[in-house]
């Protein structure tokens, strides 16, 4: 997919190089990212809220992997931003990334990421509760600043995915409640704050989401909302942030459907269900990650070891794992692997992937059809770009591998490999425990 294909020397070639040459290059573990990919889903994106007609804002989840390259390449592409944190906002400040068109999230922002936030001017604050409000009108009467605002609301749809990663349901900690009546007294209180601009409202349903059942379930229980919130307080809602979730395909099996659906059945379904709420349509806005950046990844290891039990499983271990891919051993998440340097060769052997972390929990896929493995092999796994830099550790102490983006031939880090340095640089050692030594 993408810019992939397997060259005349039988190498896996993304974005036209060679991954044995980026193997060279820059060594392994690494993370090779398909940047044109990444541009064409932004443009996917767009083009499909374009096609809508409806006023919109598409902005990229930065939790799914945040760097200064990544936030260039999406604000090139037209996008806005979500950040979560003051060190994803730090990293979308410093590559120049127009604060008017970052949101900000969470749902335990402190007042020192407040005031980052209000001072650089940011977009809007997606506020996530009551006190969160109090503490934001505050602050921003302090700071004499009018700050624009959605309401996160937990519309109580349940998405189809893994347990750990659904949110839109009611027993969730994120959000105000629609059903419980805390999303009314929220929109009330931000309604009446001489400091708090409401937009509107916010609503996430999950993520890793084939169907488009759950948003269009999400867009209804919003119209609802804003249909009472309009009667009763004459309130209006001019935006409509529907989250992010689109699924990608990481196995056979994996049935996502194409970014421009998706947006056709959240646009659809706003048009069907805010129809006459207000005089005009709502603005919406969508916040992917894992669908721009998620199959523009790919994880270049080398074979190490192999241990095989014979009449059980055969075990090929490789020099990263769950430091640089938790997310096998945190949801059982599956992923496809090829033999790099060697993909034309017959598959012709079932093995398992196990990384070098000193826990039996650190493999990658277990039952992958390879061709014979043989140490000093390459092996590659594909969509690893979300989820999987952002979420890396430095367990066993291993250092966390680079990122290079790949286009039409070039080949460039964005990130450098760790360095052990950076492994002991914020060790310290007490004065009474170096007089012991
Ligand atoms: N907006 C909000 C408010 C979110 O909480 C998330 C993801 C997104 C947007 C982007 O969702 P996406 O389009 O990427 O599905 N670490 C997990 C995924 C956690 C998702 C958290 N929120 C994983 O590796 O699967």
């Amino acid at each position: 997919h993408g810019t992939s294909k397997i060259n005349a020397n039988g190498h896996l070639e993304i974005g036209g190089c060679d991954v044995v040459n980026l193997k060279a290059k820059f060594g392994t573990p690494l993370y090779i990212v398909d940047e044109q990919l990444v541009r064409n889903r932004c443009k996917e994106y767009v083009e499909a809220f374009k096609a809508s007609g409806l006023q919109f804002q598409v902005a990229y989840a930065s939790k799914a992997f945040c760097v200064m390259a990544m936030c260039m390449v999406v604000e090139q592409e037209g996008m806005s931003l979500d950040v979560v944190s003051e060190g994803e906002l730090f990293t979308a400040l410093q590559a120049r990334f127009p604060a008017d068109r970052i949101h900000f999230h969470g749902n335990n922002k402190t007042p020192e990421e407040i005031e980052m936030a209000i001072d650089a001017g940011i977009g809007c604050f997606v506020v996530d509760n009551l006190i969160e409000l109090h503490l934001l009108q505050a602050i921003a009467l302090e700071k004499n600043a009018r700050v624009k605002v959605l309401l996160r609301v937990t519309p109580g749809v349940e998405a189809h995915t893994h347990e750990y990663i659904s949110t839109g349901q009611t027993d969730s900690k994120f959000g105000f409640d629609i059903g419980n009546g805390s999303a009314f007294v929220g929109v009330e209180t931000a309604s009446k704050q001489s400091n708090i601009e409401l937009l509107g409202v916010h609503s996430h349903i999950g993520s890793q989401i084939f169907e488009v059942e759950g948003f269009q379930m999400a867009v209804q229980k919003v119209a609802e909302f804003a249909k009472g919130v309009k009667q009763q307080l004459g309130v209006e809602f001019k935006v409509v942030n529907l989250g992010g979730g689109f699924g990608i395909r990481y196995v056979n099996g994996d049935t996502p459907l194409q970014v421009s659906q998706y947006v056709k059945a959240i646009t659809d379904a706003v048009k069907e269900h805010f129809a006459g709420i207000s005089n005009q349509l709502p603005e919406i806005w969508v916040e992917p990650g894992r669908s721009i950046v998620g199959d523009a990844g790919t994880t270049l290891y080398t074979v190490g070891t192999q241990k095989n039990i014979p009449g059980v499983r055969k075990y090929v271990a490789v020099d990263g794992g769950m430091t640089d891919n938790p997310r096998p051993a945190l949801y059982q998440s599956q992923y496809e692997a090829v033999l790099a340097n060697r993909a034309n060769d017959a598959e012709e052997e079932i093995v398992s992937i196990a990384g070098k972390c000193c826990e039996s929990g650190d493999m990658l896929i277990w039952d992958v059809k390879l061709p014979e493995v043989e140490s000093g092999d390459l092996l590659a796994v594909s969509c690893t770009g979300a989820y999987n830099y952002s979420m890396a550790n430095n367990y066993n102490r291993i250092r966390r591998p680079g990122v290079v983006f790949v286009k039409d031939g070039e080949s460039d880090l964005v990130v450098k490999r760790e360095s052990f340095q950076n492994i002991v640089g914020n060790d310290l050692i007490p004065e009474r425990i170096r007089k012991q030594a």
